[in-house]
């Protein structure tokens, strides 16, 4: 069997005193997405806090490829090849599309492999390429969320950690998103996408979890998770 890249143990994760998570247990194996879905409020965020080091776990243990992360400063996370698209898609308005790429690149000192890796990226959203000197912050929606997915590639993540991609974007976008998603998994990166979008994103997953009140209240593959009673709750009550 193929051994897990992420790894979450019973992790716990309070902001004051209440907890948010309380003993959250899960598996992410490499080379697929994983989706983490749950109703608002249910800890998803907190959980993608707690990997990155953001909200550090007070109980528990994450570890990522054979190695304990728990509560290791972000910087660290990210250099040990973690990569989160935040949710809101945060891009920095007065730099231009490019100039927001090369910062994701900032710990690469190749200028090549900077050179490669961006190209790479024009490959996936041709119309950042065409746009590469406009100032991020006069793009559209969409077009940001290609920056804001574009810069997180840049580092070249094993694991990108995606907080709801599509929140705010047009139908159309938001299957252009799932579709851009799917094309990052196939180039062989490890995803973990929290989503509101049930239905598509269990249609590009390959297996899921379920957090309610801070655990995991089920989980299994796409067509399972598509007809349980814990989704419809979280989703559709
Ligand atoms: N910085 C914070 N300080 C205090 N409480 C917080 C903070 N961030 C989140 N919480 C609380 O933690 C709980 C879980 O929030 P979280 O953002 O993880 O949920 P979520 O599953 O991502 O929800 P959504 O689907 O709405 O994004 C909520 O009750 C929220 O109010
Ligand atoms: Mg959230």
């Amino acid at each position: 069997m193929m051994s897990d890249m992420l790894e979450i143990d019973d992790v716990y994760t309070a902001y004051d005193k209440a907890d948010v998570l309380e003993g959250v247990t899960l598996a992410i194996e490499p080379g697929r997405i994983t989706c983490l879905l749950g109703s608002n409020g249910s800890g998803k965020s907190t959980l993608i806090r707690s990997i990155l080091g953001l909200t550090p776990p007070r109980a528990g243990q994450i570890t990522f490829d054979g190695a304990d992360i728990t509560g290791l400063p972000t910087h660290k996370v990210i250099a040990a090849g973690i990569a989160c698209i935040p949710e809101g898609r945060k891009v920095f308005a007065k730099l231009t599309a490019e100039e927001n790429l090369r910062l994701g690149a900032y710990q690469e000192t190749s200028d090549a492999v900077t050179q490669e890796r961006m190209a790479e990226i024009y490959r996936l959203f041709p119309r950042l390429a065409e746009r590469r000197e406009q100032l991020a912050g006069t793009m559209s929606g969409g077009e940001q969320a290609m920056v804001s997915i574009g810069r997180g590639l840049m580092r070249a993540p094993k694991l990108l950690l995606i907080d709801e991609p599509s929140l705010g974007l047009s139908p159309l976008l938001v299957k252009e998103n799932f579709n851009i998603i799917r094309q990052i998994n196939e180039r062989g990166i490890t995803v973990l996408l929290v989503e509101q979008n049930v239905h598509q994103t269990l249609a590009i997953s390959h297996c899921g979890f379920v957090l309610s009140k801070g655990r995991v209240a089920t989980s299994g593959a796409p067509s399972e998770l598509a007809v349980r009673k814990e989704v419809r709750d979280a989703y559709f009550a």
